[in-house]
């Protein structure tokens, strides 16, 4: 079985990760819009057509199934990836929200997600009385992107970010876009000990991971991302050395250009 995964950077690597730790003989398409980073500055309606160039790509690649692994995209066009596409769809604010067990919870995401409050709405579905507090991180997907993970600039806009959650007693943290896993070091050190962090990809790995053992259909092994291939919009390059420095893998990551208007609807 063939999954395909979209980012719009290396933020997918977090969903990558988990999916490969649990379903270590999954073989995946990840497609990186790398071009046009960052995706949670945009409007409403460039996710939208965003999401429909991507549907369109993915739908020519003869995939099973399609990780969501951008949270601006879930929040803003899961509908479009899920009507242009008839296989399953796995989401990460869907999946994250379902297990939330505290009743005071805080999220980290993009200015574009935290204006649709879909992990409100998504949390509050699932569970009507707690407590959701979002904040906007516009600054932290261009710091992880030039990997200024360790800089002195993360750490101050960090504690910016974290210091409305931490006043209101949170007790879990939802990382609710896919870049902030690659800093939860830092995140964990800013927190209290008691805060839980949440990383949607564990939800939605499992939820995964269900699916494909429910077919039975991956059962010779094969070694670590061996079957995997990478595309982005723009500087393969680049990317391929982000996936050494994150994934310990050097691929061989493949231009694409994403094609507009291409669904006769
Ligand atoms: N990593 C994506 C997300 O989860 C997109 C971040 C961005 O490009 O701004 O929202």
């Amino acid at each position: 079985m063939r999954f395909g995964l979209f980012d719009s950077g290396v933020g997918g690597f977090t969903i990558l990760k988990k999916v490969t730790s649990r379903s270590p003989n999954i073989s995946l398409i990840y497609l990186a819009d790398t071009k046009r980073l960052p995706y949670g500055i945009k409007k409403y309606n460039e996710i939208i057509e965003i999401a429909e160039e991507i549907a369109f790509w993915f739908s020519q690649q003869n995939i099973d199934g399609i990780l969501v692994a951008c949270n601006t995209t879930n929040a803003i066009a899961l509908d479009v990836i899920k009507n242009k596409l008839d296989i399953p769809v796995f989401d990460l604010i869907g999946s994250a929200s379902s297990i939330i067990q505290d009743s005071r919870v805080g999220v980290l995401a993009t200015p574009s997600t935290v204006k649709t409050k879909a992990y409100t709405n998504a949390i509050l579905n699932f569970k009507p009385k707690t407590f959701v507090i979002e904040q906007s991180c516009p600054e932290f997907v261009p710091l992880i992107e030039k990997n200024k993970i360790k800089s002195e600039e993360i750490r101050d806009v960090a504690i910016r970010y974290l210091k409305p959650l931490l006043k209101e007693n949170i007790q879990s943290l939802i990382l609710g876009c896919s870049h902030y896993p690659l800093i939860k070091p830092l995140l964990s050190s800013l927190l209290p000990s008691d805060v839980k962090l949440i990383d949607p990809a564990e939800a939605l790995s499992l939820k995964l991971k269900l699916f494909i053992d429910s077919k039975n259909s991956l059962n010779t092994k094969k070694k670590y991302l061996v079957n995997s291939k990478f595309y982005v919009t723009s500087d393969p390059t680049n990317f391929a050395n982000s996936a050494k420095y994150w994934l310990d893998v050097f691929p061989e990551v493949k231009l694409v250009s994403l094609q507009k208007k291409a669904w006769v609807s």
